[in-house]
C-alpha cells in the first residue's frame, strides 16, 4: 500500500465546491485501486483565513505544508481583499518558497466538447506548456517612487537567473522525449524588444538544444505565437515560456480547450525537494460562489496531474478517461458547459466513470 500525505488547501469561493468533488475523486481512486492511500491534511489558508487574521497563511506555513508529499489547491480570491495580495502571499509564496520553477499546463481539447474553432478538434489541439514559474517577469522586483506625484516612477524588473531558466527549459526538452509525440519544442521570446532577458533566453535555448539533438525547436515571437496558437494549434506539441508569457498564452489556450473548467495546472519541483502544487487555472469565481455549480472538472484534471507527477500514470490515465466519459452526455454537465448538472453531481458521474476505467 502506497500511502501520500497531501496538503490540501481549498481557499475561497468555488476552490472549495471544486474540492469537496477532488475529495470525492481521492477516497474513490483509493477504494478501487486498493493499494494507493491518500492521507488529507486540510489547511483553511484563503482570503476568509487572512480576513480574521491579517495573514493569508500562518507564520510556519511553509514549514507545515513542507512535511507533506504534494499541495492540492483549489482557488484564492474574495472581493475585500486586494488581489495582489491574496496572489503574493499564497499562492506566490508557495511556488516560490518551494521552488516549483515549473509550471506544467496541458492545453487538450478533450473529445465531445466544442473548441472555439472551426475545424479544429481533439487531433489539432494537444499541446502542453512549460511556464518558468518563480523568477522571470513575476519575480517582484522594483519598487514606486513618488506614489502619487507628477513625479511617479514605476520600475518591475525581470530576473532570468541562468540556473532556473536552464533547469526549466531542461525540463521541456525531457518532456517533449518523454511525451513523444511529435518530439517538437518551441522556445516563445521577444529578444527584438526585450534586448537583455530574452537574447540570454533564446542564447540558452540554442545552448541546450544541441544536447537534445532528437528534438525538433523552434523559437517563436510571442506575438505571433499568440496568432498561431489560434490560426494553427497543431504547430504546438510542446512549448517553453517565461512566467509573463507563459501566463498569458495559457489562458488562450485555455479558450481553445473549452474554457477555464478545463484548465488544469501543476506547479513542480522536479527534483522533489519541496512539495508540488496542483490547481485548476481558474480563480474563486464569486460570480457563482455558493451555487453549487461550478464546474470541478479542471480540479479533477489537477489530480490526474498530481498522479502521473507521483508515478502513477496509469490511474492518471483512467482519471482523464473517466473525466471523458462524464463528457458524453453534455445535458449533465455544469451550466458553464450548458448543462443542468450540479458540482457534485459531475464529480459523481466522474466516480463512476472510474469504477469503469480502473
Ligand atoms: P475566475 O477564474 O474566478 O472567473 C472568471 C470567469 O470564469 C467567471 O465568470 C467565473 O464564473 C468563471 N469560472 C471560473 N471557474 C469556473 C468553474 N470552475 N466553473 C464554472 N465557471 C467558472 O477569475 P476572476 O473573476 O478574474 O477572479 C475572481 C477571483 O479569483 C479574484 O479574486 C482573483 O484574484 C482570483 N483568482 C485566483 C486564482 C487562483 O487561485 N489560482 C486564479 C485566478 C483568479
Ligand atoms: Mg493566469
Amino acid at each position: 500500500m502506497k500511502r501520500y500525505d497531501l496538503a490540501v488547501i481549498a481557499g475561497d469561493g468555488v476552490g472549495k465546491e471544486v474540492m469537496q468533488e477532488a475529495v470525492k475523486v481521492l477516497s474513490a481512486i483509493s477504494d478501487l485501486t486498493g493499494n494507493i492511500d491518500f492521507k488529507l491534511n486540510f489547511y483553511d489558508y484563503g482570503c476568509e483565513y487572512y480576513l480574521k487574521t491579517g495573514v493569508m497563511m500562518e507564520k510556519d506555513g511553509l514549514k507545515k505544508l513542507e512535511q507533506h508529499d504534494a499541495i492540492l489547491l483549489g482557488a484564492v480570491g474574495y472581493p475585500n481583499v486586494p488581489d495582489h495580495i491574496s496572489l503574493r502571499d499564497l499562492l506566490l509564496k508557495i511556488r516560490q518558497g518551494f521552488n516549483q520553477y515549473v509550471n506544467l499546463r496541458p492545453i487538450k481539447l478533450l473529445p465531445h466538447v466544442n473548441g472555439p474553432l472551426a475545424g479544429k478538434g481533439p487531433d489539432e489541439i494537444d499541446m502542453v506548456f512549460i511556464r518558468e514559474n518563480t523568477e522571470g517577469e513575476y519575480a517582484g522586483s522594483g519598487g514606486i517612487q513618488s506614489v502619487g506625484g507628477v513625479d511617479t516612477l514605476a520600475v518591475q524588473t525581470s530576473i532570468f537567473t541562468r540556473e532556473t531558466t536552464k533547469k526549466t527549459m531542461e525540463y521541456a526538452f525531457e518532456y517533449s522525449r518523454k511525451r513523444n509525440k511529435e518530439k517538437k519544442l518551441t522556445s516563445i521570446t521577444k529578444s527584438n524588444a526585450l534586448n537583455h532577458s530574452m537574447v540570454f533566453w533564446d542564447s540558452l535555448f540554442k545552448e541546450i538544444a544541441s544536447g537534445y539533438a532528437d528534438i525538433r525547436t523552434e523559437e517563436l515571437h510571442v506575438d505571433a505565437a499568440s496568432m498561431f496558437l489560434v490560426q494553427k494549434p497543431e504547430r504546438f506539441d510542446v512549448v517553453v515560456a517565461s512566467n509573463l508569457f507563459g501566463d498569458i498564452m495559457t489562458d488562450v489556450g485555455a479558450a481553445l480547450q473549452g474554457g477555464l473548467g478545463f484548465a488544469a495546472g501543476a506547479n513542480l519541483n522536479p527534483e522533489k525537494k519541496f512539495p508540488s502544487m496542483f490547481e485548476p487555472v481558474h480563480g474563486s469565481a464569486p460570480d457563482i460562489a455558493g451555487k453549487g455549480i461550478a464546474n470541478p472538472i479542471a480540479m479533477i484534471w489537477s489530480i490526474k496531474m498530481m498522479l502521473d507527477f507521483l508515478g502513477h500514470e496509469d490511474i492518471g490515465e483512467a482519471l482523464l478517461n473517466s473525466i471523458v466519459y462524464a463528457l458524453k452526455d453534455k445535458a449533465k454537465l455544469t451550466p458553464d458547459l450548458g448543462g443542468k448538472g450540479t458540482t457534485s453531481s459531475v464529480g459523481d458521474i466522474i466516480c463512476r466513470g472510474l469504477v469503469k476505467k480502473l
